[in-house]
């Protein structure tokens, strides 16, 4: 299987940024426990601080290879309509997935504008979130 997965504003700065709550590992770092884990999957890694940016990733996705999507957008989760339009877009599998429990933090990050055009969020397993993604876009993809 080929998956895309993309991750959005300042999660490129994991491992120095709130580590209460995002924990102490870098992105590289949980890039490369992906690729352990999953050697059979050709998993491409796309980071982007920009809306725009993520925008035209997810137009790169209409009609590629690619059979799903694992997305984290970070704070644009809660804000872009710009994304969530993109993401309708797209024929393929897209799971959500968050490294903390967004419903129990602040009120405005209970929301998901992408979530609501997503097939399923997980959200609150730290790096953990991100295996549990991919194990549900290959069980969507399967049972297609
Ligand atoms: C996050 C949750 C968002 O609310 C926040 O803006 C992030 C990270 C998470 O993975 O828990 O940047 O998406």
């Amino acid at each position: 299987m080929k998956l895309f997965l993309i991750n959005g504003p300042n999660l490129n700065m994991l491992g120095k940024r709130d580590p209460e709550q995002y924990g102490t590992d870098t992105l590289a770092d949980i890039q490369s426990m992906l690729e352990e884990q999953f050697p059979d999957h050709e998993l491409t890694f796309f980071q982007s601080n920009g809306e725009g940016a993520i925008v035209s990733a997810i137009h790169d996705l209409v009609n590629s290879e690619y059979d799903g999507l694992i997305a984290n957008f970070g704070a644009y989760t809660h804000t872009s309509v710009a994304i969530r339009d993109a993401l309708e877009m797209l024929a393929i599998p897209t799971v959500e997935v968050h490294l903390s429990n967004i419903h129990a933090r602040e009120e405005f990050r209970h929301q998901t504008l992408t979530g609501a055009v997503s097939n399923g969020i997980i959200a609150g397993f730290g790096k953990e979130s991100y295996v549990l993604g991919i194990r549900a876009v290959e069980g969507l993809i399967r049972n297609a």
